[in-house]
């Protein structure tokens, strides 16, 4: 054979890609999940579509979409499902933040989600596809301070009225709480900033007891450290701006159907969802009648953000897929360090107390061993990378300890790669009353932490540090 000569083709056919993921573990799961062939362009990873809207084949395509024809397997459809609609306008929907949706659902275990344009989008989106004028909402009182500041003022202002359960363990508490207008249950898996974890099978208890929706917001648990659907949480929120992107770089939120509601049931017990269960219009048929389990997230997506507008920017979307790709080794990483500067922060004469529930010392230890497991040495429980470090000497104290720090930013934000750190009193929280703050053990010494992913043996010393100024 000359060196000229080409090798004759051996003719098997290569083995077809997989494209759907859900049986795949976790790891493969956030690198695949979501992404499609782009059968013009071989691109390997899924660009930035960054297009406003959607031609029609024809006449004919425009009517159809309109009606919400399905697509089909043509793939121009917005959701997770082949039954979705034709894509219209990318204010529902757009091909870079579906991969960003899919991938989500795949690591939540939902049936669908529908990406926003911040947490705090994805929270109200959440709740406004259940509640509306007249109707209540009934939270723990350990919750990020932006949420309840958006339920004191936002939601009051549109006529829905959120209560607090101080104790989630207390299940009188919750009956006497929850009213014939409550229309949902909110939580967050690991809150912010005092990481008192929930017990979320038994608030799960008390929602089907009253066939309400739990909510719970895993920003900070995220899918690889707890996975909400499974514990009974029935739609997931997240601040999508924290470990999912993970660098700090994008502010988004997503929405997550775990398809495990029983909206009819819900209905004839007396709680009524329109937006899921109700005609749209004389005639037509409902969300739960055209999308079945995924009634909810096409809810959330075709009638609160299409009309509100929050839409993810489909740059964010991209910095989304992309951040998810690595989030169980960057979690992994966020968690040994945590619990690593957790035990020794607790040992240090200049601190007060460290609230990490994965602490053997923390009274929610069992619990977060529990739910979230155990570290290599099964001494730690996994309970993520943001918590509460009080220091001595109050807000004089706090002062020193912050301006000491040199490594830890000094900002507001959790849960990326960098570590920051906040005095929540005077931030977060200083809109709230001094009888509230105390209530919530938002005390003058507290200070959040949020450990990134420098090595453990330089914030160690940058914590010691500025403890040194205490
Ligand atoms: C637990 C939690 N939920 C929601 C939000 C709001 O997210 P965003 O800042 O993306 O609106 C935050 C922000 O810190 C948060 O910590």
């Amino acid at each position: 054979m000359s060196p000229h000569t080409v090798p004759p083709v051996v003719s098997r056919p290569a083995a077809k890609p997989v494209d759907a993921w859900d049986s795949f573990g976790f790891d493969t799961r956030q690198v695949h999940a979501g992404e499609f062939a782009d059968l013009n362009s071989g691109l390997r990873v899924p660009p930035i579509a960054l297009s406003a809207g959607y031609v029609f084949d024809d006449f004919d395509d425009q009517v159809n979409r309109f009606a919400g024809v399905p697509a089909g397997a043509s793939g121009r459809f917005v959701g997770s499902a082949e039954a979705s609609p034709g894509a219209i306008y990318s204010r529902q929907g757009n091909p870079t933040n579906a991969v960003a949706e899919q991938r989500l659902t795949s690591l939540e275990g939902g049936v669908d989600a529908v990406a926003v344009a911040s947490g705090q989008a994805a929270i109200s989106a959440a709740l406004f596809t259940l509640a509306q004028h007249g109707d209540h909402i009934v939270s723990t009182a350990s919750i990020y301070g932006g949420t309840r500041i958006l339920f004191g003022r936002s939601f009051k202002r549109f006529g829905i009225e959120v209560d607090y359960v101080w104790d989630a363990e207390d299940d009188a508490a919750w009956d006497r709480a929850i009213t014939p207008q409550t229309k949902a249950i909110y939580t967050e898996t690991i809150p912010n900033p005092r990481n008192d974890v929930t017990d979320l099978a038994r608030v799960a208890a008390v929602a089907r007891r009253h066939n309400l929706p739990l909510v719970v917001d895993n920003t900070i648990g995220t899918p690889a450290l707890i996975r909400a659907f499974e514990h009974g949480a029935n739609i997931v929120v997240h601040s999508t701006t924290k470990f999912l992107t993970g660098h700090g770089s994008a502010i988004g939120g997503a929405v997550v159907d775990g398809g495990n509601f029983d909206w009819e049931a819900a209905e004839l017990s007396g709680r009524s969802y329109p937006l899921i269960t109700a005609a749209p219009r004389p005639g037509a048929a409902s969300m739960l009648d055209r999308f079945g389990a995924a009634a909810y997230a096409r809810a959330v997506r075709e009638a609160v953000v299409n009309d509100i507008g929050p839409t993810l920017s489909p740059f964010n979307g991209f910095l989304l897929h992309q951040g998810m790709e690595t989030l169980s080794l960057r979690m992994d990483r966020h968690v040994d360090s945590s619990i690593a500067l957790a035990s020794w922060l607790e040992e240090q004469a200049e601190v007060e107390a460290v609230d990490y529930a994965g602490l053997p010392s923390h009274p929610l230890f069992a619990l977060a061993a529990r739910d979230y497991g155990v570290n290599a040495q099964g001494t730690h429980a996994r309970t993520g990378s943001v918590f509460g470090v009080r220091v001595r000497g109050g807000i004089d104290g706090a002062r020193e300890f912050v301006n000491g720090l040199r490594i830890f930013s000094r900002m507001t934000g959790i849960g990326d790669t960098r570590s920051m750190v906040i005095h929540p009193l005077t931030s977060t929280h200083a809109s709230f009353t001094a009888e509230l703050n105390d209530r919530l053990g938002i005390t003058p010494g507290l200070l959040r932490l949020s450990i990134g992913l420098e090595s453990v043996a330089d914030l160690s010393c940058d914590l010691r540090a500025a403890l040194d100024r205490v």
